[in-house]
């Protein structure tokens, strides 16, 4: 991503999941600061996100990413909830963009730490101060590039403690990796103590995908492109597998099986389409 500027995909994001908030119906994601974060200035483009309620003209490429989105970060936060029973008291969130976790930590002895580019974590402060939403005890800000940065010190630097049982959570941020700055990240966190996880997604190669996908995979590449974050890195579930070979308990989600998990018998068009994006847990 450019250096001296906020990411345009982590509000792209944001917006979707206060779009959930407001109009589907069950919520798979309950975030009540997901809409407050946004402040006054992007209400526009809350109002422009389509409702996919039974009888509206929804967009079905938009509200399946819609669901893709949600469907991450709920994923996200049911594998940290089963690290936190199982004894996991840091959660450290890589490329956290406008995530809410910190402002709805339930657990007590849990200790956050927001991880991010500069740029967009500079801009996140000012939007929660614009919105008066108080700093949350147990948050910790560390700002890294992950292309140019040593996340190990930057999260020691920041209070992180390395003999704790951890989780991770990248979600978002693979695709726009080089395969050296995911691997580093990689290492990292396999030298966690034993019962530290991750959870992340990542996208699978052009190749692989049908012909109708491969259009939709080239027009969103274009666009986050022209967002000034392009998608470098891509994998298969054999490639991803072969990278995480320390890991135990690999879960690694398609659209079929995360429809399956979140989003079956509704009366909306809320839904994962296609089989290029994935979600994936590991634990040491
Ligand atoms: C698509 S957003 C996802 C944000 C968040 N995880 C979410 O799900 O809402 C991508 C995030 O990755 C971060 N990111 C991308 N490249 C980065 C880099 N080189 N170093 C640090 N953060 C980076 C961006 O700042 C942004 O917050």
């Amino acid at each position: 991503m450019e250096a001296a500027r906020p990411s345009r995909t982590a509000l792209r994001v944001a917006l979707r999941r206060a779009a959930h908030q407001i109009h589907d119906r069950p919520i798979v994601f309950e975030d009540p600061i997901a809409v407050p974060i946004l402040g006054t200035q992007y209400l526009e483009d809350l109002r422009r996100t389509p409702d996919p309620a039974p009888g509206e003209k929804a967009r079905p490429y938009s509200i399946g990413m819609r669901a893709y989105l949600v469907a991450r970060s709920r994923y996200a936060e049911d594998a940290l909830a089963q690290a936190v029973a199982n004894g996991t008291t840091q959660y450290v969130l890589l490329g956290a963009g406008l995530d809410t976790f910190a402002h709805r930590n339930p657990y007590p002895r849990l200790r956050v730490f927001e991880v991010d580019h500069p740029a967009t974590q500079a801009w996140k402060r000012e939007l929660l101060a614009q919105s008066a939403l108080p700093h949350p005890p147990g948050l910790t800000y560390a700002p890294v590039d992950f292309e140019c940065e040593s996340l190990p010190g930057r999260l020691a630097a920041s209070g992180f403690d390395p003999t704790q049982q951890t989780f991770f959570a990248w979600l978002g941020v693979v695709p726009y990796l080089t395969l050296e700055a995911f691997r580093a990240t990689i290492r990292f966190i396999a030298a966690q103590p034993p019962g530290s996880g991750v959870v992340f997604d990542y996208g699978q190669p052009r190749r692989v995908l049908p012909p109708n996908e491969q259009l939709a995979h080239d027009s969103l590449a274009a666009r986050v492109a022209q967002a000034g974050e392009p998608f470098q890195l891509w994998f298969t579930p054999s490639e991803v597998a072969c990278e995480l070979e320390d890991f135990r308990a690999l879960e690694d989600l398609g659209a079929y099986d995360l429809n399956l998990r979140y989003f079956a018998n509704r009366a909306d068009s809320l839904q994962l389409r296609g089989s290029a994006a994935r979600i994936l847990s590991a634990r040491l």
